[in-house]
């Protein structure tokens, strides 16, 4: 096992009806912005729930966070947490809403000349040293974003991954009832990326981490009991609570810590995103499956043994093996209605270069757990994806 740091302070509140506890949660003099998306919590009564239990703390508002959020439009939010002095911020939403939460209290501390630098350059973050504490509440399981530092955001055609211990939320409330008004293909979306937030720690080579392998199992064969009954039963309450806390549990640090850990999917997927606007859940499951073909030797050790632990195929020779894991996963997403290849996205071969040329104007020229999955590569992955 490699060494390793393990830090992680989010307390988390889980369960039914826990939106009261707000009030313990938030200190009684915080003035607190309440950020939130395009409106569904406005829709489904959350944002009323959420005001009540702050009783009678001063509160602002900003809804309009966009699914990958945009700088410009969380420099607005930065201007009001400048202007109102706002000490305690409040997501309310997905993760999108989440990441643009965290990157408003970075921005809002950070002191060097230009904000957009805390995208471009990663290591800009490390030099703030204020921070406005952050609650969350979720209401879409699938990031991990409630109990981890990191955030995704969209800059100037990217996405453009930042991060800082200052991030980590200091509660986050998951009541998986929140989450019972998502659209079937969120729920989806949210499996997949909890799927593949797995994979990325754990499809890579042996490192003896007995432990997170054997959590990062649990969590996958969890995924696939849960996922058609919480597609369907949008309201059965323990399939969609098992959901949130896999979602939680794949990405706050646990199970990466002292193994090998991937994130070409995600990186290539970012550029997809960016691109043609494909959901991130859906952009994974289109690389997945190409990446683990076009990487089974480098993979081949854990994909044998992801074959036989997550999915029971023991009969036949590791190729047949492997192969077969690989085709039982493709069938699993596009089980929960989620397409697989490119081309059910409209995607066609003469746009693949325009994705190799982001990839290396975003400096991603050597992914992967042994850093050597080039943009040659990944143009083969996009081709057989296609
Ligand atoms: O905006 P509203 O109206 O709230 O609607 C949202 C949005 O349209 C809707 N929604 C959320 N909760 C709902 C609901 N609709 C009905 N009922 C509810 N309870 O769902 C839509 C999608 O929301 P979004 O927050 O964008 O989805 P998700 O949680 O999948 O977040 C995706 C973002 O997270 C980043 C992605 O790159 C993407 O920008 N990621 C962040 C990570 C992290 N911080 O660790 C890791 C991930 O790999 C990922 O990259
Ligand atoms: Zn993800």
């Amino acid at each position: 096992m490699q060494n390793f740091n393990f830090y992680n302070p989010t307390h988390i509140v889980f369960g039914k009806d826990r939106l009261g506890e707000l009030d313990n949660l938030v200190p009684k003099n915080a003035k607190v912005l309440i950020l939130f998306g395009g409106g569904s919590i406005k829709k489904f009564g959350t944002l009323d729930k959420v005001t009540k239990a702050l009783k009678d703390r001063i509160i602002i508002e900003f809804g309009g966070i966009e699914p990958n959020p945009r700088f410009e439009t969380l420099m607005k939010a930065v201007d009001i947490v400048k202007e109102k002095n706002i000490d305690f911020l409040l997501a309310v939403g997905g993760g999108s809403v989440i990441d643009g939460t965290k990157f408003i209290n970075l921005a809002a501390n950070y002191e060097g000349n230009d904000t957009a630098d805390l995208l471009l350059n990663y290591s800009a973050s490390k030099t703030v040293v204020k921070s406005i504490p952050i609650g969350t509440v979720l209401t879409l399981p699938a990031t991990g974003s409630e109990m981890n530092s990191g955030a995704v955001i969209s800059y100037n055609h990217g996405k453009f991954v930042v991060g800082s211990p200052l991030s980590f939320p200091t509660f986050s409330i998951l009541d998986p009832t929140l989450t019972f008004t998502l659209p079937p293909s969120q729920v989806a979306n949210g499996i997949v990326d909890t799927f593949i937030h797995v994979t990325e720690q754990y499809v890579t080579y042996p490192a003896d981490g007995r432990f997170q392998d054997r959590t990062a199992e649990g969590i996958l064969k969890t995924l696939i009991e849960i996922s058609e009954q919480t597609i369907n039963n949008p309201e059965d309450y323990d399939a969609r609570a098992n959901l949130v806390w896999s979602a939680t549990m794949g990405l706050n640090g646990l199970i990466g810590s002292g193994v090998p850990q991937d994130w070409s999917t995600h990186m290539i997927g970012h550029e997809l995103t960016a691109m043609f606007g494909i959901d991130h859940g859906k952009t994974l499951a289109i690389l997945q499956p190409a990446i683990w073909k076009i990487r089974k030797e480098q993979k081949r050790e854990k994909l044998l043994q992801y074959a036989n632990r997550v999915w029971n195929i023991t009969e036949g020779d590791d190729d047949y093996i492997i192969d077969s894991a690989i085709n039982k996963t493709r069938e699993f997403f596009e089980g929960l209605g989620i397409k697989t290849y490119l081309s059910d996205y409209g995607i066609t071969a003469d746009k693949i270069e325009n994705v190799i040329t982001a990839l290396k104007k975003h400096g991603m020229t050597a992914l992967s757990e042994t850093r050597n999955l080039t943009p040659d590569i990944c143009r083969e992955i996009l081709e057989i994806a296609l």
